[in-house]
């Protein structure tokens, strides 16, 4: 039976469609009172010629399975969950009533402007609060996650150089850089040219005004993330984007990690002409990567006329969408973007206010360097240099005297009842093990968790290849992630081999 097994017997939970029986139903419909349609006339050629092979499934057995699956992984909702560079924080309840309200949640995304004002208003008081908090002029709502938005923002920059006759490739990414960047970057038909920052982790004015320099007039932009992926403030900004504007190039600012300095600095002060906001890793919607996400785009003036469509304004007393825009880069999303993340973002930065934002990052790097300051003597910090939201260690001390590596860390952290943190990631520390508290957990949650890390370096300093099979409390133990990447099964066929 799914779900059961002797006990100490792994067992797997069967694909729904292995489930149930022929004939099999979960629901149960009141007897037809309408004419019958008469599906050949009505489909014609595109009806079916089989049916549809759907599982057939009683409601208990549909339910207990995914019930089941649900019990077996981690949620943010269960456990801590110090994802660095993903930032998994708490999504408040508070947020998730909002976006059920009915009369948002049962908006038709095709109601016409005027009957949809509310919602409307909702998203220009969203577009203004998010543009001031980054000290930019305008924002557009569309993307629909962190990389759309990088997507979004470079074709703006591309739009915007061919409006002035030129059409540069090179956009510039330091080495740290979030695997989306480059990704955006060639999307676009730009070419990302990586170049290293120095050994504080950050980016040195002279080795980005010397690779500059060689590009000459083929200069796009640059594309940096503030604060970076090491979790290190780019304090060289301003100059930064001085030199970049003085090539004509443009600046994209990766904003996703912005709870990192909310209410304490804005990209757009420090020169940034583009950016975009991860509302799941900044606001407390839920993840974009697991489900629908949102990645607005906000800009200085100068790239207003580029902004995707439909663009969403206040006139008067009205708030009007306008679809045709003689410059703009186009939709680049259905409808108006994701508007139940727009909620849950409102409602969590009306909850706080200004004072409160502030709070979020204070809180944020404090919780990363109370982690670090404990975990110091436990794993070697990538760099010296002071960091903000999260902490990026290495495992070179600790594989060389043991063998133990970062894997093998993670793995184990899953037997403590712990989310492993990011790891392999960024790919310039040696086996980076990087972790992100976020500002939502408490002292007494981060002091456990420091405590089965002090307890996993004991473990491999005492017992290493044990360690090597961690998992070892769990239903599945350590499965092959190389073949599960190479090899993916994403599609159910009936005679699958196991
Ligand atoms: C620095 C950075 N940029 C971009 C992204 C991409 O965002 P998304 O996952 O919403 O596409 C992430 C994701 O976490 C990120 O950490």
């Amino acid at each position: 039976m799914p779900g059961h097994a002797a006990p100490g017997v792994q067992f797997k939970e069967p694909p729904i469609f292995e489930l149930g029986a022929p004939g099999r139903s979960g629901a149960s419909l009141p007897e037809l009172d309408v004419p019958p349609v008469d599906v050949d006339n009505a489909l014609g050629a595109v009806r079916r010629s089989t049916p549809a092979a759907l599982p057939e499934v009683s409601e208990p057995e549909a339910f207990r399975h995914y019930v089941r699956l649900s019990q077996w992984n981690y949620c943010i909702d269960t456990q801590f969950y110090p994802l660095g560079s993903c930032t998994m924080k708490f999504n408040p309840k508070v947020n998730e009533w909002a976006a059920r309200l009915p009369g948002f949640a049962e908006l038709h995304p095709l109601t016409p402007d005027h009957l949809a004002q509310g919602a409307l208003d909702l998203m220009v008081r969203l577009q203004d609060i998010l543009a001031e908090i980054v000290g930019m002029d305008g924002v557009s709502m569309q993307p629909a996650a962190g990389a759309q938005g990088e997507l979004t923002g470079l074709m703006m920059i591309r739009a915007y150089h061919q409006s002035r006759g030129r059409s540069p490739k090179k956009v510039f990414i330091p080495d740290s850089a979030h695997g989306t960047n480059p990704a955006s970057c060639a999307l676009n038909g730009f070419d990302a040219v990586p170049f290293g920052a120095g050994d504080a982790g950050i980016v040195e004015p002279e080795t980005l005004a010397r690779a500059l320099e060689e590009a000459g007039d083929d200069v796009a932009g640059l594309m940096i993330t503030n604060p970076n992926t090491l979790g290190l403030y780019e304090t060289a900004m301003p100059r930064l984007a001085e030199l970049v504007h003085s090539r004509g190039g443009l600046v994209y600012g990766d904003g996703a990690n912005m709870n990192a300095v909310l209410g304490r600095a804005r990209p757009g002060d420090a020169g940034v002409d583009v950016m975009q906001f991860n509302l799941h890793k900044t606001f407390t919607t839920p993840h974009g990567g697991g489900g629908p996400g949102s990645g607005p785009v906000a800009f200085k003036k100068v790239l207003e006329p580029f902004q995707p469509t439909p663009v969403v304004r206040r006139e008067g007393d009205r708030v009007r969408v306008y679809h045709d825009r003689e410059s703009s880069v186009g939709r680049v999303r259905s409808f108006l973007g994701n508007f139940g993340m727009m909620i849950r973002a409102y409602t969590y930065i009306r909850e706080l206010g200004p004072k409160g934002l502030r709070g979020v990052s204070d809180r944020a790097v404090l919780n990363a360097n109370y982690l670090a300051a404990q975990l110091r003597g436990v794993l070697p910090q990538a760099f010296a240099t002071p960091m903000l939201h999260e902490v990026v260690f290495s495992d070179r001390e600790l594989e060389s005297a043991t063998g133990v590596k970062t894997l093998d860390i993670a793995k184990r952290l899953i037997d403590y009842g712990f989310h492993p943190p990011t790891v392999y990631f960024p790919l310039v520390v040696r086996g980076a093990l990087m972790i992100e508290p976020t500002e939502t957990e408490t002292k007494q949650t981060i002091d456990e968790f420091v405590a089965a890390m002090k307890a996993i370096k004991k473990e491999a300093e005492t017992d290493p290849e044990q360690l090597k099979k961690a998992p070892l409390l769990t239903r599945l133990r350590r499965l092959d992630e190389a073949r599960a990447a190479r090899k993916p099964r994403l599609r159910w066929r009936p005679a699958d081999p196991e």
